[in-house]
């Protein structure tokens, strides 16, 4: 039997690859960022490292490919080193790819940034394609927007993905496999960025500490919190509570209600000083614009999202008696991290039936075409 595809889900912090047994987690999850070797070839990072951290090069910015040469040395890691091809023996990949975003808008300054994001979206899937047919001599490849696998990672056609992720959140609908570009909202806002929230605070409450941004990270996941809603918020900033965080190598830091201010922005931009709704309401919005009107019921039941339960109880409060907002429940038999590594868990569902079933782009087809075959046979 050929062996599984791989599926890698390249995120702007972290990495997911692995070949395509949807009913567990991928086998390699990294940092995207990584050091350059002289020889060409790369080192993964080395978190306790002292030189890496001037050296390292992150290829994706805000969900996107902005390092080729860069992504092609992490690619070339993850099939040889990571996940065990041998050269002249590949087989075949599936790409999550990061959504297509900024709709179209009638407004001069949107309209182009829309047709710039299209513009490149565009470019890169076909390098993407040229460099796994022509450099890694891949036999067979398909790709598909996040969002879409993330929802049938759930084991639905139609769901709302919301993702968190490190350089974007993304709310996208998804109709019968379809996104409702129309109706997706991208906030270039997420973990990132709560992650240099937390360094300016810190760097207030801390003055004699010294802290990069890896150090930012750790410390991010191991104190934030997100309260029940914006009450209970008030009411923790108005305590004034601080708590001691005692660092890796011993350093004690004091951490005060900024732990929970980083939840709390997801919810209500204004803290930071940003003009968008929060993600909730948010949500609502988007899906409103679906169209027909009669999938609307069916996408706000269906909320996937890859965390925490103060979503479901917020995103309620938007709902009427006729929508009411539902987050779904992986199956049982699903990882415990189907929602943290849900387009992966979708690729790899995706990818059972997409290559045995011939529907992938294979390299006659490539080399018939061109690249630009991938617009017409991926979606
Ligand atoms: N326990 C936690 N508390 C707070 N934040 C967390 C926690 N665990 C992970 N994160 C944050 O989630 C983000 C990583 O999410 P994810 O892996 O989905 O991003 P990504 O796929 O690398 O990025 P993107 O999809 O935006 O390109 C990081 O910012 C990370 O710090
Ligand atoms: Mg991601």
């Amino acid at each position: 039997m050929a062996a599984e595809a791989i599926v890698i889900d390249a995120g702007s912090r972290l990495l997911k690859a692995g070949f395509a047994i949807p009913e567990q987690d991928p086998q390699l999850v990294m940092q995207t960022a990584m050091t350059k070797a002289d020889e060409g070839d790369i080192d993964k990072i080395d978190l306790n490292g002292d030189d890496w951290k001037e050296n390292a090069v992150n290829p994706i910015e805000r969900g996107a490919i902005h390092d080729w040469e860069a992504m092609e040395d992490l690619w070339r890691y993850v099939f040889y080193t990571g996940l065990g091809w041998e050269v002249g023996n590949e087989g075949q990949i599936l790409i999550a790819d990061s959504l297509l975003t900024r709709k179209a808008s009638l407004f001069l300054l949107s309209f182009l940034c829309f047709l710039r994001s299209s513009f490149f979206h565009f470019i890169a899937r076909e390098k993407t394609v040229q460099l796994m047919f022509e450099t890694f001599n891949v036999n067979g490849f398909y790709a598909v927007e996040q969002p879409v696998l993330s929802v049938y990672a759930v084991g639905r056609i139609s769901g709302c993905a919301v993702d968190v992720g490190h350089g974007k959140i993304d709310i996208a609908p998804v109709w019968e496999g379809g996104i409702q570009h129309n109706a997706v909202k991208r906030f270039e806002y997420a973990g990132q960025d709560l992650t240099e929230l937390l360094g300016t605070k810190l760097a207030k409450s801390n003055p004699h500490t010294k802290l990069d941004g890896f150090a930012l990270e750790q410390i991010k996941e191991a104190v934030a919190v997100s309260l029940d809603d914006s009450v209970d918020y008030e009411k923790k900033v108005a305590e004034g509570s601080v708590i001691e965080h005692t660092l890796p190598d011993g350093r004690v830091i004091s951490v005060g209600s900024e732990r929970y201010t980083l939840g709390e922005v997801l919810y209500q931009p204004s803290l930071v000083e940003i003009q968008e709704y929060g993600i909730t309401e948010q949500l609502v919005r988007s899906l409103s614009l679906c169209s027909p009107a009669e999938c609307q019921k069916p996408l706000i039941e269906n909320i996937v999202l890859c965390f925490e339960a103060r979503f479901q109880k917020e995103v309620s409060l938007h709902g009427t008696p006729s929508l009411r907002p539902s987050v779904v429940k992986p199956p049982e038999y699903m990882p415990e991290r189907t929602l943290q590594y849900s387009a992966w868990i979708g690729g790899a569902i995706l990818a059972k039936v997409v290559f045995p079933q011939n529907q992938h782009l294979t390299k006659g087809d490539y080399d018939e075409y061109g690249p630009n075959i991938v617009h017409r046979k991926c979606y």
